[in-house]
């Protein structure tokens, strides 16, 4: 190859390599493989090494260094990284806007007048840009004619350290600016004086970009994993993992710990308009920005938005412990002005803490559906990740051992978004002597029968198949959402009939009579012609239904749906041409099948397998499904099952993330509507994994193990 053909195909490569890169690292999307994309860049090294005069600052090849450093070099930050004031509570914000707002007022701001008393927040607000605060390592980055020519850490605010090396190894942070069109910038909203200003600096000056350089929780788990094994200390949180990845001297090291860098300022020259401008910018000059970032118009929208990222912190890959609300109008920014080392004009609005110390009053012992016996921690009632928490799970007699947990101990308890608040740590310092062991109760705390441990499980269990609390938990299961659906024959009524001795398992709903109920109390004629109502409608199951409602023992409703499908395509022959299917034919179907055959249906494991297996065998069982085929109860088809479109047939789907334009539940239904499965786990014999925003470490496995990624504009097409 010629030298000049070498400098063509080395620019082509580049571009390819640079595409894909961006695709991956910043957008999210996976457009060439990592392995087809590792060859390009060998090529790429080859023929760099062949020409070396050839190699520019941003290939790709120039991420990572050879060598180590001694130390870094100082910087001199030229505009100042300063940082937050922090608010902890809606009242902080009120009280922030206030100031602000009497701030602009007495400078005359349009809108804002103390006289007419138009700082009062109800009736004047300022909008708001929305971001994720990220807990990482605050990172500054220097752009000259477009080529990154220093990345520096924070320091003391003043002055940092020139840190260049470690950040080009991060794949999200662009060695060079992406080129620009003109039309996009006037599409978010500059005049054509601000777009020539924009190109002239891309050409020759200087923009300054900062932002927050990040560890996914997974790596951040993942290396500490790694320190236990090797004897070293643990990292106290991501935090520190990418601290110690940046300021670290050798720079294959930093690669080697895949962070992320997301921007969230831009200093340019001149004053932009908004916050939502320049983030948009900045996603046009190739950066990486916080797809859920959100322009909020009033404060009230701020605590949604606030409360929401609180609830879902959980689903984000990385740490963030809080919002930073910007005011929207860069203009007021020089009003607003700074204090002391914090801005006026932005504010990071807090999550609450999402660990507190309280004591450990009593564990109860609740009765599930099977009988185990699950026990919970009652508190001392104490905040906790914004609400009041009195109790905590325990999951088992195990869980209490391993903790050593004592009656009457100081414990560390944890609440995440919606999680169910768990015991972490018991402070076993602060005991007094006085704190007593927990047992497991000899017998049932509601029926009296004796307890007994489960050969090969953790778990203890009520004997008695009759217990009060697991025929009441049964009856409810079968009435539940996801199960039959009554809605309206709820927890309480539920209670009241069995209470009654009008029923003592599901079935009995079904031969419930008018004059049975009428007679409660609280049950006026309308009530009881409601539920009777309720109870009639659902006549006719859906079978994927119908079998989750047993309540078999690891049945949940994806398994339900599989084992459903399986006796549709068994079957299938047989239900075509029926509406519905008897019980009987249901019956005979799972009493007759072996457990081998469960064990071929995909995704259906051996526990699984046991389990159905096992149920159909039980007496009293076939002795329910016989009373509800006595009270007419019947199995519905859905149309579509019985002619399969033929593009889905027994793909097996995997969802991770959020979906935009559709629910979860929709899309399942959706798929499976078009003879589609879906799991709950990557495994090889998975077909699609559908990825939202924010994917969990499906994802990654799915990467791992080569399967196809649909987006969720993919999957729409394939469903429509
Ligand atoms: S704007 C005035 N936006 O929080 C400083 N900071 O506690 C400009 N941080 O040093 C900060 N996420 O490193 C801003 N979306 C975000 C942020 C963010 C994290 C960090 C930043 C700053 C620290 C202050």
């Amino acid at each position: 190859m010629t030298k000049f053909d070498a400098q063509k195909r080395i620019e082509k490569l580049k571009t390819e390599i640079n595409l894909h890169r961006y695709n991956y690292h910043v957008l999210d999307k996976e457009t060439m493989s990592p392995a087809a994309l590792d060859a390009l860049k060998h090529e790429l090294f080859k023929l760099e090494e062949e020409y070396p005069d050839l190699v520019t600052p941003d290939s790709p090849t120039q991420r990572v260094s050879g060598e180590a450093l001694d130390k870094f070099e100082k910087i001199h930050h030229d505009t100042p990284m300063i940082s937050l004031f922090d608010a902890f509570s809606q009242q902080d914000m009120i009280d922030w806007q206030e100031r602000a707002i009497k701030i602009l007022a007495k400078e005359g701001i349009g809108g804002f007048n103390l006289d007419l008393n138009l700082y009062n927040p109800e009736i004047v607000s300022l909008d708001y840009f929305c971001e994720l605060k990220l807990d990482g390592l605050a990172i500054s980055l220097k752009y000259q004619n477009s080529f990154l020519i220093e990345a520096s850490t924070r320091g003391d605010g003043k002055v940092g350290e020139n840190v260049t090396g470690n950040v080009k190894t991060i794949e999200s942070v662009p060695l060079k600016l992406r080129e620009i069109k003109k039309e996009n910038l006037q599409s978010i909203g500059f005049e054509p004086k601000e777009i020539d200003e924009i190109f002239n600096l891309l050409e020759k000056g200087i923009i300054e970009v900062r932002g927050e350089a990040v560890m996914t929780t997974k790596v951040f788990e993942e290396l500490n994993k790694k320190y236990e094994k090797e004897g070293k200390a643990p990292l106290a949180n991501p935090r520190n993992g990418v601290a110690g990845s940046i300021r670290q001297l050798d720079s294959r090291i930093t690669a080697e710990r895949k962070l992320s860098f997301y921007v969230y300022d831009i200093i340019l020259p001149f004053t932009l308009k908004t916050r939502e401008q320049a983030s948009a910018l900045a996603a046009l000059l190739g950066f990486k920005t916080l797809q859920q970032n959100r322009l909020c118009q009033n404060l009230k929208e701020v605590f949604a938005f606030h409360e929401y990222c609180e609830k879902n912190r959980e689903k984000i890959p990385f740490g963030i412990d809080g919002v930073v609300v910007k005011v929207n109008n860069l203009s007021l920014w020089s009003i607003l002005g700074i204090v002391g080392k914090a801005p006026r004009y932005m504010m990071a609005y807090k999550f609450s803490a999402e660990q507190a110390v309280t004591k450990l009053k009593e564990v109860i012992w609740q009765v599930g559906r099977t009988g185990t016996l699950t026990p919970t921690a009652m508190l001392e009632p104490v905040r906790v990740g914004g609400a009041t928490i009195s109790r905590a799970t325990l999951h088992n007699m195990d869980e209490i051992e391993r903790l050593d947990l004592k009656l009457g101990d100081s414990i560390i308890i944890e609440r995440a978004g919606d999680v169910i608040p768990k015991v972490v740590e018991v402070l076993k310092n602060l005991r007094s002597g006085k704190e007593k062991g927990i047992i497991v109760p000899e017998y049932c705390p509601v029926c009296g029968s004796a307890i007994e441990k489960i050969e090969g499980e953790v778990a203890y269990r009520c004997i008695n198949k009759n217990c009060y609390a697991i025929s009441l938990r049964r009856i409810r299961h079968f009435t539940s959402k996801g199960a039959v659906d009554m809605a309206g024959v709820g927890e309480k009524i539920i209670e009241q009939f069995f209470n009654a001795g009008l029923i003592k398992d599901a079935a009995d709903l079904y031969n419930l009579k008018r004059e049975d109920i009428a007679s409660l109390p609280r049950f006026a004629d309308k009530s009881t012609d409601n539920v009777l109502t309720t109870i009639s409608s659902k006549k006719l199951i859906p079978l994927s239904r119908f079998i989750y409602a047993l309540g078999i023992k690891h049945i949940g409703e994806e398994s339900a749906q599989l084992l459903a499908d399986y006796f549709l395509v068994e079957k299938k022959e047989q239900v075509k041409k029926e509406k519905n299917i008897s019980l009987n034919v249901i019956k005979d179907f799972f009493v007759s099948i072996k457990e081998e055959s469960l064990k071929q249906i995909a995704e259906i494991g051996p526990i699984v397998s046991q389990s159905v297996f096992e149920w159909w065998q039980g007496k009293d069982n076939i002795d329910f499904i016989n009373k509800l085929e006595k009270y007419d109860v019947k199995i519905i088809l859905p149309e579509e099952k019985k002619n399969i479109s033929s593009v889905l047939k027994d793909k097996i789907f995997v969802l991770t993330g959020t979906l935009n334009g559709l629910t979860r539940d929709e899309a399942k239904d959706r798929i499976k509507g078009r003879g589609g499965k879906i799991a709950s786990s990557v495994s090889k014999k998975t077909d699609f994994v559908v990825v939202g925003e924010n994917p969990g470490s499906k994802y990654d496995e799915a990467k791992k193990l080569g399967i196809k990624i649909l987006s969720e504009e993919e999957l729409l097409r394939i469903i429509k």
